[in-house]
């Protein structure tokens, strides 16, 4: 049975892209800080951890809940992160720090310590966004997640031929992390996408099946955007 684990996979993104796994025949492993994330993997039949991936402690829950699966992970999906907008006048240091700790530097350490573990020819999904292009607003995000391009394409070096690693920069996605952008913001910014509608959960779980799939048997170090053709816009 192939294994997939799934960064904050409670809800919104990583729980759909767990969800979309398991029709591929996955064995999903949902990880979460939040304590939904039990409820979340009981409704698809999937192994809980409750772990914060920026606590070393938390990852050694996700390490020993792995071992416990029967096999070795083939995917691995970076999809926790968080978001403290503020203009740079106002973006406080500690909330900097926060957006990069979680986003960047805990993605990078539970990367490289899941590397090994990686069945040959698995693959690594990193979730960054259209944001790494630039935001004003998201200094802290842009920045965190534009670092996530650099570990995409570091590691997909690094650990090529064994691995492939890819990212997908998702644009708007109606979850509950653009459900707290102010409402005139977000009609301006749906206003601007060329297909004219905000991105669904699925939409991002499809391109992250895909790079994880052998139908990507040829795609590494990429970084697919998927927001609605407003990549620079
Ligand atoms: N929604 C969007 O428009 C959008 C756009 C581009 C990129 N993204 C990215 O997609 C990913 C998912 O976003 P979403 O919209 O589903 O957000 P969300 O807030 O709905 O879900 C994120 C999940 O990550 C979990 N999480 C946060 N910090 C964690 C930690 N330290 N350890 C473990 N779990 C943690 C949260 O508890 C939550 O369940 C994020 O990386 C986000 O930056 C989202």
């Amino acid at each position: 049975m192939k294994i997939a684990v799934v960064t904050g996979a409670a809800r919104g993104i990583g729980f759909e892209i767990a969800r979309r796994l398991t029709k591929d025949g996955y064995r999903l492993v949902l990880v979460d800080v939040d304590p939904r994330v039990g409820d979340s993997a009981a409704s698809i039949d999937a192994t809980p951890v409750k772990a914060d991936i920026a606590d070393p402690e938390g990852r050694a829950q996700i390490r020993s809940a792995i071992r416990s699966e029967e096999g070795q992970p083939t995917l691995l999906v970076n999809n926790a992160g968080i978001t403290r907008d503020a203009l740079i006048g106002d973006m406080t240091e500690p909330n900097f720090r926060l957006v990069n700790r979680i986003n960047l530097g805990a993605t990078f350490e539970l990367t490289s310590e899941l590397a090994d573990e990686i069945v040959d020819g698995g693959a690594v999904v990193n979730i960054s966004s259209r944001a790494y292009l630039g935001n004003v607003g998201q200094f802290n995000y842009a920045i965190s997640k534009g670092g996530v391009v650099g570990l995409t394409r570091s590691l997909a070096l690094s650990h090529a031929p064994r691995l492939r690693v890819n990212a997908v920069a998702p644009g708007f996605i109606a979850t509950d992390m653009t459900d707290a952008v102010p409402a005139r913001v977000r009609d301006r910014i749906i206003s601007r996408i060329p297909l004219q509608r905000p991105g669904r959960p699925i939409d991002i779980a499809e391109a992250v099946a895909w790079l994880g799939s052998d139908q990507a048997a040829y795609v590494t170090g990429q970084v697919l955007p998927c927001c609605g053709g407003r990549s620079h816009g």
